[in-house]
């Protein structure tokens, strides 16, 4: 039976009747649906709509629906989740089952049903980004004062701790747990009560409902509740900024696993061979998430696009933002697993990663930096330094290997302290600002970088 046949005379263009069903992809809502199928059952007998055996008719067929697999899956009858669970219903509880409409609207079903979904994966992402994050930390004390080149424009610029690089890219983490967080915060309210665009017809209580399903309260206005996806285009954001922090950071492994930078080997695990080359071991895992991470940030673009102009409230436009939820929802799940097994298993070369840190006048800001300490204008010892670069390339040699004589046709006096001032150990330690790759700042950061993440992890509301 149709949910509305009513009042037609004809019956539908079978392929229009088709082409509009959702059940095919709305069915992963079925547990959500069963969710707050019960709760308005229970606000129905509280109502006086249905007595208390048929209220546990209705609660225990519903505990079967969301309990069996989905019978008749396939079945181009069904239009979509709400209308299976209502002829499952009846099926199993007989006439009872068409009471559970009473009061209520589809459009306020898929508002809640969603928002139902969009919480539980929320938490499930924070969850992944969580563990992420941490290996990304287990790496960094992993990692201890070892060192790495930083670069600007992809040139060599100064020294880092690899830590310091890698609590990079756990800021960036922590940013997207923030993000999630906010969004799990604004969207907790219970559309459940707005019937299809004005409010229930039943005196329904809504706080009890909310209640029941752990919103934090009822929405305040049904043209909003019922029509209202932000929190669905926030999330699938917020999504996309996890995307694309990981495809930076994809980005930068793959250059890093070539023959010529050599810092890190690509884990066989997570690599690919070549079906023409034999030689070849094919970073496509990082490719796939630098690639997956654009197809997310074109499911915002879809969300967008569909509420865009949308006059309130619902509209069967609507039904066009589930799926693109569903797909980012999956793919960024799917792409921090992969990222946090691979660094799990990448193996750091931090001979050649110190050997690169070492080369290519990295310590020529610290130069520079002891200059202005002995009191010359920064500017000049720019220039100073700057000549002296030039000197070592014309000689292929680098900063410190120049003699005291070189550096004095620069303009440079280098007594011992000013060679003191380009060792590694020194050219690190002048960084000493929060924030900064100085190993004892650093070693502050790794800490700070634990607890924030601690704060996200453990309960089961993470994100609350
Ligand atoms: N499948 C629909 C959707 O996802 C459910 C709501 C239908 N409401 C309506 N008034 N036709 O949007």
């Amino acid at each position: 039976m149709k949910m509305w046949s009513g009042r037609f005379g004809q019956s539908q263009n079978p392929g229009f009747e088709q082409w509009q069903r959702s059940f095919p992809f709305d069915r992963v809502l079925l547990p959500f649906e069963v969710a707050a199928s019960q709760a308005h059952a229970a606000a129905l007998a509280k109502a006086g709509v249905l007595s208390s055996e048929e209220l546990s008719r209705t609660v225990l067929a519903l505990e079967q629906i969301a309990r069996e697999p989905i019978p008749g899956a396939d079945d181009p009858a069904i239009e979509d989740v709400h209308h299976y669970v209502e002829l499952r219903l009846v099926e199993l509880a007989g006439e009872a089952g068409y009471k559970l409409h009473s009061g209520r609207s589809r459009n306020e079903q898929i508002a809640t049903d969603l928002r139902l979904y969009v919480r539980q994966q929320i938490d499930e992402v924070c969850r992944l980004l969580v563990e992420l994050a941490g290996e990304f930390v287990n790496r960094a004390y992993a990692a201890g004062e070892n060192v790495m080149p930083a670069y600007t424009h992809l040139q060599r610029a100064e020294p880092v701790l690899v830590a310091h690089w890698l609590l990079a890219y756990v800021e960036m983490f922590t940013r997207d747990l923030g993000r999630l967080a906010d969004c799990r915060q604004r969207l907790n309210e219970c559309p459940l009560g707005s019937g299809a665009v004005a409010g229930t017809i039943l005196p329904l209580d809504r706080e009890g409902i909310a209640r029941q399903l752990d919103f934090e309260a009822p929405t305040a206005n049904s043209l909003d509740a019922t029509s209202d996806r932000d929190f669905a285009i926030e999330f699938v954001q917020a999504l996309s900024f996890v995307a694309l922090h990981l495809s930076r950071w994809a980005e930068e492994l793959i250059l890093f696993s070539t023959i010529e930078f050599g810092f890190v080997k690509l884990p066989e695990e997570f690599s690919t061979g070549s079906s023409a080359m034999p030689q070849k071991k094919n970073p496509d895992a990082l490719e796939l998430i630098r690639g997956k991470a654009g197809t997310v940030w074109g499911n915002v673009t879809a969300l967008v696009m569909s509420v865009k102009g949308l006059p309130l409230a619902y509209n069967k436009d609507l039904q066009e933002t589930q799926q693109p939820v569903f797909a980012a929802a999956a793919e960024v799940s799917n792409m921090l697993r992969v990222a946090t097994g691979f660094m799990a298993t990448v193996e750091f070369d931090y001979k050649r990663m110190e050997r690169a840190a070492t080369r290519g006048f990295m310590n020529a800001m610290a130069a520079a930096a002891h200059l202005v300490r002995q009191g010359v204008p920064f500017r000049r010892a720019h220039e100073l330094v700057g000549k002296a670069v030039r000197s070592c390339l014309e000689k292929s040699c680098e900063l410190e290997q120049l003699s005291p004589e070189d550096f004095m046709l620069c303009g440079i006096k280098a007594d011992q302290p000013f060679y003191d001032a380009l060792t590694l150990e020194n050219v690190l330690a002048i960084h000493d600002v929060e924030g900064g790759t100085a190993p004892t700042r650093v070693r502050a950061a790794l800490r700070t970088a634990k607890e924030k993440l601690s704060m996200y992890s453990g309960a089961a509301h993470a994100c609350a």
